[in-house]
């Protein structure tokens, strides 16, 4: 990559103003949490490989980073366009300073491994929500015949060549079903994961493994079967990136609390079917239509929305990421909406800056209880992580006066022009 993105150095600030319904179209890139998992996968074999819909997002760039630093060449002619070229030098470490920037960066090991037979790897950051282990991808690469070593805050991960091997999850993990999935594609024999995560990023991935020569069944479901191949049997692939259902689910979220009507094109409405449901029983009138040119749906919001009771799940669940909007939209609904969280407790950290916006939001352990008021009231908040960060957005069209929010660079990791997208459909919001 050409521009190296720095660490936290952008101390602009986003500043929105409710100021009355949206209207107009808006178009949904492609997803983060997809195309990091496609990038780490051009490490299974050489050539170049072209990825498009690349969102203009930079968590891309710091994968195009760490990429780099192991030998990858990445070209990006246009901001939606990537070209990697893997020409079979890698060195596989992923260094502390990039992996500490980006959780995605733990979809090296597996292929790295699969290909190189030794990683090092500094432990992963990423989103400043608790806890974020990773037991099961390294409990599922030692069941392929891995050895690992912790010392210095690095992981080494040794294995001549990968087997196959029968793994059941006592969790769908995303990351997890990632990375063996990935490593899998290499290994000697047939491995089966059971209870995989069958998220629609991990179907994008496994279309774009099956492109390279990749033997995998099961697709888009809980059981994945991968019949491993030799890195020569794999080729380099061009690939359209799966759109982001949780940029579109924000956009969704803004009509929702700002009122008025937008149309939202390029989304995959099939990959949001339970958390549309939920948003019509809460009162958007939502209208998915299909032709040549893709899927759009069409979101009118009601004069006040309804609270319901939510839960987050994994896919086809509703997802965790979903939830700051969810509650940012119950906010300000009718009536009281229970929320539970059951993938990562401590992630209510928002929640405070809603309530100095105004929100009547109690939390208590994995729970929250939200009392929907008619108005929020502008104040200056910050983004402590990307989704959160996107709901103070939504949170501020949705409020009187303006609402200020700082640590933009957690939105800039996971949104692709939030701010143009939302002006350009009316909302009174600027960068500074
Ligand atoms: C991915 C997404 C993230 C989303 C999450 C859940 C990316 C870059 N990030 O994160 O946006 O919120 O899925 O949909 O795609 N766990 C363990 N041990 C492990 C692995 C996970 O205990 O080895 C636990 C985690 O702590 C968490 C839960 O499982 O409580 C879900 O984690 P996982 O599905 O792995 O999420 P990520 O892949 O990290």
């Amino acid at each position: 990559m050409t521009t190296k993105a720095e660490p936290n150095v952008d101390e602009s600030v986003i500043a929105v103003r409710g100021n009355g319904p949206l209207a107009g179209s808006v178009t949904v890139p492609g997803a983060k949490n997809s195309v990091l998992k496609l990038m780490a996968a051009t490490l299974l074999t050489d050539g170049t490989f072209e990825i498009t819909n690349v969102p203009a997002i930079a968590d891309v760039t710091i994968m195009g980073d760490l990429l780099d630093a192991i030998g990858v060449a990445i070209e990006r002619p246009t901001p939606d366009r990537l070209l990697l070229t893997d020409s079979g030098d890698l060195t596989p470490v992923a260094p502390y300073e990039l992996v500490e920037r980006i959780r995605a960066s733990i979809n090296v090991l597996g292929p790295l491994l699969a290909r190189c037979g030794h990683v090092r790897l500094s432990l992963p950051g990423g989103d400043d929500f608790g806890a974020r282990p990773i037991d099961m991808h390294v409990a599922g690469l030692e069941a392929m015949g891995a050895t690992f070593k912790f010392s210095h805050g690095y992981l080494e991960a040794f294995a001549d060549r990968l087997h196959g091997a029968d793994i059941t999850f006592d969790f769908p993990s995303v990351g997890a079903t990632e990375n063996l999935l990935t490593a899998a594609v290499l290994a000697d024999g047939r491995t089966t994961i059971d209870n995989a995560a069958r998220e629609p990023e991990i179907a994008d991935l496994c279309e774009f493994l099956v492109a390279m020569g990749a033997q995998i069944s099961g697709v888009g479901t809980s059981t994945l079967v991968i019949d491993g191949v030799r890195a020569d049997e794999l080729g380099a692939v061009s690939h359209h990136t799966v759109p982001d259902r949780i940029q579109a689910a924000t956009y969704l979220a803004a009509v929702a609390v700002a009122g008025g009507e937008l149309v939202i094109e390029a989304g995959r409405p099939e990959h949001m079917a339970m958390l549309l449901e939920r948003f019509a029983e809460m009162g958007l009138d939502i209208t998915v239509t299909s032709d040549r040119s893709g899927d759009r749906m069409r979101v009118v919001a009601p004069e006040r929305l309804r609270s319901i009771d939510i839960a987050t799940l994994p896919y086809p669940g509703i997802a965790t990421d979903y939830k700051p909007l969810i509650i940012t939209m119950l906010a300000v609904a009718d009536g009281v909406g229970i929320v539970t969280e059951n993938l990562y407790p401590g992630r209510f950290r928002y929640v405070e800056e809603l309530q100095r916006l105004g929100a009547d939001v109690r939390t208590s352990g994995h729970h929250a209880v939200v009392r929907g008021v008619p108005r929020l009231s502008g104040a200056p908040v910050r983004a402590h992580d990307i989704r959160a960060g996107a709901a103070m957005v939504v949170a501020g069209l949705a409020a009187e006066g303006e609402t200020e929010i700082t640590g933009v660079h957690h939105i800039d990791r996971g949104y692709d022009d939030l701010v143009g997208r939302l002006a350009a459909v009316g909302a009174q919001i600027q960068r500074r």
